[in-house]
């Protein structure tokens, strides 16, 4: 591997232990203003110190984050469809090299659909993606959309997706987490990340990581289950504990509660935004 790449990937996914805790806020790019990352910046700037790196678009990037703190940017350079649009699949690459570049980015990311109506399309730009990358020695992070083919989100249909975006040259695949989970990790020569999903109970959404990690998962890309929690610098800290410090799911869930009750102004912090929908967790007796 190219030192420049190299280089890069290793503030992505940590060296010491291959792992990785990237906050996820690209979602604006085809949900719009979702909930609790209306304004982006509040919600980002309290969890920016707790993540190894943050993704998103360069819309954000440049409106939203203080191009003074060092954290490693995953730039999202692919879209060009809507949530109301008529085929979620419909993406090309959006975002130049170039101003990836411009951006001191560590890493590209951008969207497959196989199994979908674009597949073709938004293999050959991953493709096409991974050899502008490798020109300037940025990693490429693919990550396999399922959209309207939900149901297929089991081993086999996401083990098919992670080694296709493996073998087209991603450097790193993001996907869901699901039932016999090894048998994605081992299939897919990248480290593979998870995406979070929708909002879960905190309990469930630490379940969920860990389960992940526990199955081979080089770590997380995670946004809704820590910026929707009512606590999301909590929630953030106990997945980096799972992701980092290998701790099991009650010793994760229990530092979350501590914290909540520790610090409720900094916990809070950026959940000024809309109406609150998570339960507070019970002060531990
Ligand atoms: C989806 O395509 C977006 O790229 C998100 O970054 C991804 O789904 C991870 O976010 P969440 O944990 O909210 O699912």
């Amino acid at each position: 591997m190219d030192w420049g790449l190299q280089n890069r990937l290793s503030r992505i996914i940590k060296p010491n232990n291959g792992k990785g805790v990237m906050l996820a806020v690209d979602h604006g790019y085809f949900l719009g203003p979702t909930e609790r990352l209306e304004v982006p910046r509040k919600t980002i700037q309290p969890l920016l110190k707790y993540c190894d790196s943050l993704m998103l678009t360069r819309g954000i990037l440049r409106t939203s984050v203080d191009a003074r703190f060092p954290v490693p940017v995953v730039l999202r350079v692919s879209g060009g469809s809507s949530i109301i649009g008529e085929d979620l699949s419909n993406e090309k690459i959006t975002t130049s090299v170039k101003d990836a570049i411009r951006l001191n980015v560590s890493a590209l990311a951008m969207s497959i659909f196989v199994g979908a109506k674009n597949e073709h399309n938004t293999l050959v730009n991953l493709g096409n993606l991974v050899n502008e990358a490798e020109e300037y020695g940025i990693p490429v992070l693919a990550v396999t959309a399922v959209g309207k083919e939900l149901e297929k989100r089991d081993a086999r249909y996401l083990s098919l997706a992670c080694r296709i975006a493996a073998e087209f040259g991603a450097h790193v695949v993001k996907t869901y987490y699901c039932e016999d989970f090894e048998k994605v990790v081992n299939s897919c020569p990248v480290p593979v990340i998870i995406a979070g999903g929708p909002k879960l109970q905190e309990r469930e959404a630490l379940e969920l990581a860990y389960n992940a990690v526990t199955a081979g998962a080089a770590g997380v890309d995670m946004g809704r289950n820590i910026w929707q929690s009512d606590y999301p610098v909590p929630m953030i800290r106990a997945v980096r504990a799972i992701v980092h410090g290998n701790v099991k799911i009650n010793e994760a869930y229990d530092l979350f509660k501590r914290l909540c009750n520790e610090n409720p102004s900094e916990s809070t912090i950026a959940r000024k935004q809309t109406k609150n929908t998570t339960k507070k967790p019970k002060k531990k007796k």
